[in-house]
């Protein structure tokens, strides 16, 4: 099959595409704007292949966005092109409405009008792949409140609500057009190339420079945590036998409050940060946690 995923130089989509050229035989069209969260290192290990390509374009481009579809016939589509950050989505949510939803339903109509003129053949193996995330859900209460596909949607930040809008925007182009439609839901996901601003690398880097770490009010948010390659292989997982129409969470069975995350990582740089680094303080004053690692 040839592949096109939308945000493959971010964070997830990056570790799809590695997945997808080291453990299939399919051909992967990375598109992507390279947004400030696009990092082009994250392919360096498959961007030589034969079977790989990029093109730059921005999904709310819908011209280009034709010439993609047409020049390249994709069999499926697996978006993942977002404005992920909530914080950001915070200070300036105009991006996440036009990447997110505006983006989001550029892509639909760009996929359907080329849907609709495939041959039956190709038109019944089509799949457009949504991938979403658990926060359109809300917050997670703790370990026995985990979210089911039925649970109904809560989002409390610009960015959960332009994700659950998107959402929304897919599962209309299924009922209203027919467009073949698979969605999913993750967690927060962790692992190579993850962004410096998201929770676990800030905390590891800012532990490394003496810095404070960042934790909101007393750090007591549940998160569950995926591995991103386990995500990567879900998500093919779900392209390749997923219900059409259907919606499927990807979880990890790993809720954490923010503050144990915090305290886990303090523990492991203990143990592999070298003994002069070792002397750790912890000072909790205003809601924000300070681990002190002295200079050399
Ligand atoms: N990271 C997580 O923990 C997590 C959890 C659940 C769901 N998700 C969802 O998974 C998807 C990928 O997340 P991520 O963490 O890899 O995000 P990311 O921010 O690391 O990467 C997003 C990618 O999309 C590209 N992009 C942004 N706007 C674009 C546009 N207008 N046109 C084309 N490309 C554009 C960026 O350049 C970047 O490469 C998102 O839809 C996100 O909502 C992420």
């Amino acid at each position: 099959m040839k592949l096109l995923i939308t945000g493959g130089a971010g964070f997830i989509g990056s570790a799809v595409i590695r997945y997808l050229i080291q453990h299939t035989s399919h051909h992967v069209i990375n598109l992507d704007k390279l947004t400030y969260a696009g990092n082009l290192n994250s392919l360096i290990e498959v961007a030589q292949d034969p079977r790989y390509l990029f093109e730059q374009v921005d999904i709310c481009d819908q011209a280009e966005l034709e010439r993609v579809f047409s020049e390249h016939q994709p069999d499926a589509v697996m978006h993942l092109a977002a404005e992920s950050h909530v914080d950001r989505s915070i200070d300036g949510p105009a991006a996440f409405i036009q990447t997110n939803i505006v983006g989001t339903s550029k892509l639909l109509e760009v996929a359907r009008t080329y849907w609709q003129a495939l041959n039956a053949e190709r038109k019944a193996a089509f799949r457009f792949h949504h991938i979403s995330t658990d926060e359109v859900y809300g917050d997670l209460e703790g370990p026995e409140g985990l979210f089911s596909e039925q649970t109904p949607y809560a989002p409390s930040s610009p960015y959960s609500a332009s994700k659950a809008s998107s959402d929304h925007l897919v599962r209309a182009w299924h009922r209203t057009y027919g467009l073949p439609v698979v969605l999913t839901n993750c967690s927060n996901n962790y692992g190579p190339y993850h962004f410096p601003e998201k929770l676990i690398p800030l905390i590891i880097l800012n532990a490394l420079e003496s810095k404070p770490l960042p934790v909101y009010g007393k750090g007591e948010q549940i998160r569950d945590w995926l591995f991103v390659e386990d995500h990567a292989r879900a998500l093919y997982a779900v392209l390749s036998a997923g219900k059409i129409g259907e919606t499927y969470n990807i979880g990890g069975h790993n809720e954490k409050q923010n503050i144990e995350v915090v305290h886990t990582i303090c523990d492991l740089l203990q143990e592999v940060v070298p003994p002069r680094f070792c002397t750790k303080s912890w000072l909790a004053s205003n809601g924000r946690c300070t681990l002190r690692i002295p200079s050399p």
